[in-house]
């Protein structure tokens, strides 16, 4: 089924407060692919962050981070400064919706969620979608639709928080359906959701305990690597590339892994529709040998993580997400005992107004 571009549904309510609820991710394969035009395979989760706008008087923007118990206020005209932490978050939000021609209007602002930060979980892309469909719905705007949404919101990463991530994130959590899978080809991009069928099978999550920030994470390392590779071999994308051959090292293992990822995804997908669980399993592990050896984004806590979950009988397990630390995805079967501190997921619905 291909997915509906629809617009997000938005109901404005005059003068009354408005929830927005954005979830976090789970990606099943497909690592360190969106960025180079390529596959990847997440779902939207139960768990997210909820954003509720009421209306305020004069021309700021205030906001509560109740879960940190923070604070900030800036005035909604003229040039928004960054500020610092989530605040870039809000204030990002606020300057990309503006430069797309919405009138915001001033608002207070609380931002509050059940996804644990930096595990992998992509709580930053959740922050961003939440406080979008908030001002807006609060500003009685109509949001950019999905795709252009997920864009500005990547953005709000790239510009203000100086994360160079991709798209998955925000695609997975605008774009989600509950009980299924969204197979993303990042060329268009275009999107089609897969039934997660896992029959008597469970995913779960398992947080390394190594905390990770994107932006200061080898991350935007691997992205210029990358962006290297493709100078050497004289293509646009690691999409167009169809070896390593000749490429010096490191660059021929990122290519290797972003090249061997992408037919993953598509293996994944058929192993789903074939309800081959064994062999979805073995997919997990080959994924996370590429993304520790070729693409060496892991660390010695996600490792434990990953032999703990295999210990406890995991069909397979890998790091998931950008890496350096965050969280091990396992495969399980329904009547194993998982590791301690395992959480299983399911996949939950798109970011919605509550
Ligand atoms: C992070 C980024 C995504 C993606 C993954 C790796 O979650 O936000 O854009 O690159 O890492 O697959």
């Amino acid at each position: 089924m291909r997915h509906s571009n629809t617009r997000l549904e938005h109901t404005p309510r005059e003068g009354r407060s408005v929830q927005a609820f954005a979830p976090g991710r789970v990606n099943l394969i497909g690592e360190h692919t969106d960025y180079n035009d390529g596959l990847c395979l997440p779902f939207a989760v139960e768990r997210g962050v909820s954003v509720t706008a009421e209306p305020a008087p004069g021309r700021e923007i205030e906001t509560h981070a109740l879960d940190l118990d923070e604070h900030d206020r800036f005035e909604l005209d003229g040039e928004i400064e960054s500020g610092d932490g989530w605040r870039r978050f809000v204030r990002g939000a606020v300057a990309e919706l503006q430069r797309e021609g919405i009138e915001l209007r001033p608002c207070s602002l609380t931002i509050t969620g059940d996804l644990p930060r930096g595990s992998g979980l992509s709580s930053s892309a959740a922050v961003c979608v939440s406080l979008c469909l908030a001002l807006c719905a609060i500003a009685e705007a109509q949001p950019p639709e999905p795709i252009a949404l997920a864009r500005l919101c990547s953005r709000i990463e790239n510009d203000w928080t100086g994360a160079q991530t991709g798209l998955l994130d925000q695609l997975a959590a605008l774009c989600g359906k509950r009980g299924h899978a969204v197979r993303i080809d990042m060329r268009g991009p275009r999107l089609r959701t897969i039934p997660l069928d896992l029959a008597d099978h469970a995913l779960a999550v398992v947080d390394s305990g190594a905390s990770r920030n994107i932006a200061v994470s080898g991350y935007n390392e691997r992205r210029e690597e990358c962006r290297a590779a493709c100078r050497e071999l004289g293509v646009d994308s690691l999409r167009d590339a169809t070896g390593s051959e000749g490429l010096p090292e490191p660059l021929d293992r990122r290519v290797r892994h972003v090249i061997a990822e992408n037919d993953r995804v598509d293996a994944a997908v058929a192993a789903l529709e074939a309800g081959d669980l064994a062999g979805l399993g073995r997919l997990l592990d080959t994924s996370h040998r590429s993304l520790r050896d070729d693409y060496e984004v892991s660390v010695p806590e996600v490792e434990r993580a990953v032999q703990e979950c295999r210990r406890a009988g995991a069909l397979g397990a890998r790091i998931m997400g950008g890496g350096f630390g965050g969280s091990v995805l396992a495969l399980f079967h329904g009547d194993a005992q998982l590791p301690p501190g395992a959480v299983s997921v399911e996949p939950g619905p798109a970011a919605r107004l509550l």
